[in-house]
């Protein structure tokens, strides 16, 4: 039977008096990809920050593995096993793409198995093994993108928080890092919850999809149905734009739920 691993009920979010989060529930059962779709501004960062302590909910409970961990400080979040890797791929750009590999597994003493994940980030991102000495703040966006991953992956998570992994990359490179994320999902069993305006590679990658609009879920349903799904086709077939940040973007569809 499936198992939850992540279970988040009712949870609201504000920045000062503004509901960014206006009661959201999902769940994310162990070894699933979940992903959460929706237009810029709809609350999709803002649900990852909920989930990892950078922000914490006035309203609702987050239970990870059992525990309520809703306002619990990021540190604590982390050494529960999940790691977010957030918009816009933070890397320490001085340090070097070894340096940020051995930070991502600042809690583990565990050295020996430390140093066999990290040979398995450079088998799945071999630029990285390539470019091991070199300063991050000098890789390609791609190649930055593929450093936040692997660094995440470095502390051996039970979920991986991946925020618009394909913002500002091309769609060949797009392409490779989600082929990358779903290997790392089917072959070490990695529990991701994705969130992307990107919906063609996020529903390819992912088993259960929702879709955010103004804080609020206004779909939720398996990855293939909302693939066949009308208004997902026309949502980005039919309505993409170009964006403020120079990639695809979605416009507002205001016809949902
Ligand atoms: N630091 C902040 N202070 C005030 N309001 C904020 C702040 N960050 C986000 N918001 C607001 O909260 C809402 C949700 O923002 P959020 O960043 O979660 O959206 P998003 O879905 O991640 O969008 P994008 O696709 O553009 O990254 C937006 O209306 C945004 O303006
Ligand atoms: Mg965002």
């Amino acid at each position: 039977m499936a198992e939850t691993l992540l279970d988040i009920k009712n949870i609201e979010s504000f920045y000062g008096p503004i509901m960014a989060i206006r009661g959201v529930s999902l769940k994310v059962e162990k070894g699933q990809v979940v992903t959460v779709l929706g237009a810029n501004g709809a609350g999709k960062s803002t649900l990852l920050k909920t989930i990892s302590g950078i922000m914490d909910p006035e309203k609702g409970q987050v239970v990870f593995d059992g525990r309520e961990i809703q306002g619990m400080e990021p540190h604590k979040v982390v050494s529960q096993g999940i790691v977010h890797v957030p918009e816009g791929r933070e890397v320490f750009p001085l340090l070097t793409v070894d340096e940020n590999l051995s930070l991502g597994a600042y809690t583990r003493s565990d050295k020996a198995e430390v140093e066999k994940d990290r040979q398995m980030v450079f088998e799945y991102f071999p630029i990285l093994a390539e470019r091991r000495n070199q300063e991050a703040g000098t890789l390609s966006g791609g190649q930055q993108q593929m450093l936040a991953i692997g660094r995440g992956l470095m502390l051996r998570p039970k979920i991986m928080l991946l925020d618009e992994p394909s913002l500002g990359l091309s769609p060949l490179l797009v392409q490779e890092i989600f082929a990358i994320l779903k290997r790392l999902n089917k072959d070490e069993g990695v529990t991701m919850m994705l969130v992307e305006q990107n919906a063609k590679v996020a529903l390819e990658l992912a088993d259960v999809g929702y879709v955010m609009e103004v804080g609020r879920i206004v779909m939720d349903d398996t990855a293939d149905r909302l693939m066949e799904s009308e208004d997902i086709k026309s949502f980005y077939l039919g309505h993409q734009e170009e964006g403020a940040r120079g990639e695809r973007r979605w416009k507002r569809k205001k016809t949902w739920r």
